[in-house]
């Protein structure tokens, strides 16, 4: 753990405790980034930021890429502010990119129920890309309702609400370096 990830653990006492450290996460992007360069030596993959969660994980990901790459934005929402997800994926924001024949990676925060990520490929699907693959930060497998093929994952994690490294409890602590487990 850094000092950096103390400081925030102090400020926070409401956090159980850090499940990923901000090193281990870093060191984890970097490999995933390497992985990522060698897979798309021929090609200009768009990579698709899913906000919110994803925008330190993409942010991060794209300064570890040797190859030229292009980033988009898309906002999917499936949980109301609370823990649960509602299984409804819904579309507030959609890509400015033509995807068309392109190579696309979504970018997302964690894979926890499939549920989001599943709808997504399905829908992108129908604007004829040449492949999708998906990196997440963080895989919760446990709780997987639907069968996704994931590509580049930094982590298995246990089926517990985590928050940081953008991800939230109603739309805080996104900012935290490491991830983290909430005190019940
Ligand atoms: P899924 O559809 O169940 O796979 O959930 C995907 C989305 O739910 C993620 O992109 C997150 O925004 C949110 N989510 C799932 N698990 C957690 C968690 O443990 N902490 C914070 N957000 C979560």
């Amino acid at each position: 753990m850094t000092f950096d990830d103390q400081e925030y653990l102090n400020r926070y006492p409401f956090i159980d405790k850090v499940l990923i450290s901000s090193e281990e996460i870093q060191l984890r992007v970097r490999q995933l980034g390497n992985e990522i360069s060698n897979d798309y030596k021929d090609s200009v993959p768009i990579l698709v930021c899913i906000l919110k969660g994803a925008y330190p994980f993409l942010a991060d990901l794209t300064r570890c890429l040797s190859v030229d790459h292009e980033v988009d934005f898309m906002a999917v929402s499936s949980y109301d502010g609370g823990t649960q997800s509602t299984g409804v994926v819904k579309i507030e924001k959609d890509l400015k990119s033509n995807i068309t024949n392109r190579d696309v990676i979504l970018v997302e925060d964690i894979i926890d129920t499939g549920l989001t990520i599943d709808n997504l490929i399905d829908l992108l699907k129908t604007r004829n890309p040449r492949s999708i693959r998906v990196a997440a930060v963080v895989d919760k497998k446990i709780a997987r309702k639907k069968d996704v093929p994931l590509h580049y994952i930094g982590f298995e994690i246990p089926n517990e609400f985590v928050i940081g490294y953008g991800l939230d409890y109603d739309e805080k602590y996104r900012n935290l370096p490491f991830i983290g487990i909430m005190k019940a």
